[in-house]
């Protein structure tokens, strides 16, 4: 019985020093593909975000402008699912930003250009940037 105990109690060390481990490596980059974490932030999800804030605020006058900001919310909805591939994804704090908030609403952004709807657009953007924060909260150490 006691060495029973022992047992359990080394195993349950050893499963928290190897999730511990894995987590930190998932994180930052998936198990396989190259891609890091920041970098995916920093030259996909950042220049997109901004350019549709952007072109929400100054309001879309042409259908070119309308097929950026279209766009610019494909692929942040594209981005939620490179967040949950390759074993990217820790736990489910990251999968509720990235499976639920962050792609839900950006199909809402989406949904609202195609529609030429600014006020929803920028409704869902301002829903959608709690994914950010969620996320980041948790997931992203402070510099
Ligand atoms: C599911 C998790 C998750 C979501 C959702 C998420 N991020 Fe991130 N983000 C991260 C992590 C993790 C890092 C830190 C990566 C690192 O330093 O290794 C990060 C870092 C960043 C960085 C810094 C990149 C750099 O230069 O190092 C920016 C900018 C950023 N995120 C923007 C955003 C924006 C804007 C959104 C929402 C529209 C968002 N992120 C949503 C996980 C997420």
């Amino acid at each position: 019985m006691k060495n029973n105990a022992k047992y359990i109690v080394a195993s349950i060390i050893m499963m928290a020093v190897f999730t511990c481990g894995s987590m930190i490596a998932q994180v930052k980059q998936g198990k396989t593909r190259p891609l890091k974490t920041a970098q995916l932030m920093k030259g996909v999800m950042k220049p997109n975000c901004t350019q549709l804030k952007k072109g929400l605020d100054a309001g879309p006058d042409s259908d070119k402008a309308w097929a950026e900001l279209a766009m610019n919310a494909a692929l942040i909805n594209e981005i939620s699912y490179t967040l949950m591939a390759d074993g990217r994804c820790p736990d489910g704090t990251w999968a509720k930003a990235a499976n639920g908030t962050l792609r839900e609403c950006s199909s809402a952004i989406l949904k609202a250009v195609n529609s030429k709807n600014v006020q929803e657009a920028k409704k869902a953007f301002s829903a959608m940037t709690k994914a950010c924060s969620a996320c980041h909260d948790v997931h992203k150490k402070k510099k």
